[in-house]
């Protein structure tokens, strides 16, 4: 596979986005809010097989110190190829030296911990659907 990795917006499909987001579990917004949320991001990656846009991730930071990964996704049928970790170690390189923060998706976990990450024992979030990350797994119900 010849990959393409972009690491701006130009020319994004946004739709496409929304339907890899889709297809994985991960979208609950329409195209335009996941374009102002890559457009406002302070590193972005998309992964194209020739025209195709296979996967993608996004990093908001401050640059020196802090730094937090989003939307990291692969589609289906190109996982499995070491993308999502190339995803991943390409948006942290951008950032060198600050410290790392995600919440996975339930069951992703090994892959990050593959990436050296370790689980926080202290994380806490305010999430706008409270009930549904709890339906998700991703929070506590206490
Ligand atoms: C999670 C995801 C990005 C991984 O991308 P990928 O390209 O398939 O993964 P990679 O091929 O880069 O995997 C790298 C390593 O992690 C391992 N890995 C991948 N997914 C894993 C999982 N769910 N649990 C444990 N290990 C996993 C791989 O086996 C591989 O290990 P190896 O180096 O020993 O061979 C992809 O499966 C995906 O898009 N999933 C749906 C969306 C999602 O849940 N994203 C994460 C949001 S937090």
């Amino acid at each position: 596979m010849d990959l393409i990795y972009q690491t701006d917006c130009r020319d994004i499909s946004w739709e496409r986005v929304r339907n890899l987001l889709d297809i994985v579990g991960m979208s609950t917004v329409d195209a335009e809010k996941h374009r102002i949320s890559f457009e406002a991001s302070h590193s972005v990656i998309f992964v194209f097989n020739d025209t195709v846009l296979i996967g993608f991730g996004r990093m908001i930071s401050d640059g020196v110190r802090q730094s937090a990964l989003y939307d990291i996704a692969v589609d289906p049928a190109y996982q499995g190829h070491r993308i999502g970790q190339e995803i991943v170690t390409r948006l942290m390189a951008a950032t060198p030296g600050c410290n790392f923060i995600l919440y996975a998706s339930p069951g992703k976990e090994g892959f990050y911990k593959k990436l050296n990450f370790k689980r926080m024992k202290t994380g806490m979030a305010y999430f706008m659907n409270p009930e549904r990350m709890i339906d998700r797994g991703f929070v506590k119900d206490e």
